[in-house]
């Protein structure tokens, strides 16, 4: 039996909305084999292999694959994402706790959301997609300031924001830096020590391309020696992570299937080098933006000195009079069996977002691209869909 929902053709289905995204064929036959306990010495096996690939990645996210860190340790987390941003501020920082976040996209709002329940928050904020004042965020984060929580590549307006200016400032002032690196790690250069960093959160389902469900963060010895779970919900106790961990062991139930399919797409990972696969990425990325420039498809982000175009997400205006109301065009998209995302809240029918994470080929990079056209095309927005592919075929 078959879930009525499930596509049909589902080697044809190609999903590139920024995340989850398509698994390699050998992840998702690995969630079909025999469960076995999360308490069996073949399951801490598993853990150990999920260890070390979670270390491979964490670290080694440089454009020369060499180590950006030789401290600290890889913490797999049983939940998403939300659970790695939450128990980092939480762990670090009590009520009392000032906390410097930078609200520039849905996520950064997010880590303002969790800051507000948890901490004193002092939120640094500017419109969904526009890039930070470098001398606003310089005044606000102060010696006073305990933690600053920042998104790398926020996923909602593909932005990739200042990393290593805003680690140095937080360094200046004696403050953790908490890193959202969901829609990078995976898939674009991250380096722990060089931009200061103390703890770095992954989702499974982005460009590590594994199924959704559970997440990781690397912390840095200066933040496993500060942990403190006192104000800590109790799934989300930080030092029982780090204990269990190091016996290869979740505190809780672990989700075997999910873990044990993370492990192969890790090792995917592994075989194809961090390295090529960064590189993938930015021409992947390189080749979305100039066929839909070719399109007449500004990019949504506006950009200043400090920040950039994500290489893991490609995210730009939805032309009129599709942007009064999308929904014919992601039709049309679906029409085709290929799936991209639109805005979140305001920006719901404003923009496209179009994910190049986790193990894409260049013809499915093309096949988005042409249905892009195709479907601009279904809404009466003539755009010239083979000259768009030509552009990108020439950088792929
Ligand atoms: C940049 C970023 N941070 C955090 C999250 C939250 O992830 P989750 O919903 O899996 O907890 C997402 C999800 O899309 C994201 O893109």
């Amino acid at each position: 039996m078959q879930l009525k929902s499930t596509p049909t053709m589902v080697e044809d289905f190609l999903m590139l909305n920024p995340g989850p995204v398509p698994l390699s064929k050998n992840v998702r036959d690995e969630m079909a084999r025999t469960l076995v306990s999360h308490r069996s010495p073949e399951f801490a096996e598993t853990y150990q292999q999920f260890r070390d690939g979670l270390d491979y990645v964490f670290r080694h996210s440089t454009i020369d694959g060499s180590s950006s860190t030789d401290n600290g340790m890889s913490i797999p987390l049983m939940g998403t994402a939300t659970m790695g941003m939450e128990s980092a501020i939480i762990n670090l920082a009590g009520p009392k706790d000032e906390v410097v976040a930078l609200d520039n996209g849905k996520f950064g709002e997010r880590f303002v959301d969790i800051a507000d329940r948890n901490c004193l928050v002092k939120p640094i904020r500017a419109n969904w997609g526009d890039s930070f004042d470098m001398d606003s965020i310089k005044e606000t984060i102060t010696s006073n300031t305990h933690l600053v929580a920042m998104v790398h590549q926020d996923t909602s307006t593909g932005i990739m924001n200042p990393i290593k200016e805003v680690g140095e400032i937080a360094k200046e002032n004696g403050a953790f830096f908490v890193v959202d690196g969901v829609s990078c790690i995976g898939g674009d250069e991250f380096k722990i020590d060089e931009w200061g960093v103390d703890v770095v959160v992954a989702d499974a389902q982005k460009a590590l391309a594994a199924p959704p469900g559970i997440s990781a963060i690397f912390a840095t010895e200066h933040a496993l020696e500060s942990f403190d779970n006192t104000h800590a919900g109790y799934y989300q106790d930080l030092p029982a992570y780090v204990k269990t961990t190091k016996q290869n062991k979740t505190p809780f139930t672990s989700a075997v299937t999910l873990v044990r399919a993370f492990v192969v797409a890790l090792e995917n990972i592994k075989e194809e080098g961090i390295q090529n696969r960064i590189s993938r990425h930015r021409t992947q990325a390189l080749a979305n933006r100039a066929a839909f420039a070719d399109m007449g498809l500004p990019m949504f982000p506006n950009l200043n000195d400090h920040s950039d175009y994500s290489n893991t997400v490609t995210v730009v205006d939805l032309p009129t009079p599709i942007s009064d109301n999308s929904s014919d065009f992601f039709k049309a998209m679906k029409q085709r069996n290929v799936t991209a995302s639109g805005g979140h809240a305001h920006l719901k029918n404003l923009i496209l977002r179009m994910s190049n994470m986790g193990d894409l080929s260049t013809a499915q990079v093309l096949r988005g691209i042409q249905t892009v056209g195709e479907a601009l095309c279904d809404c009466e927005i003539n755009v010239d869909t083979d000259s768009a592919l030509d552009i990108a075929e020439k950088i792929l």
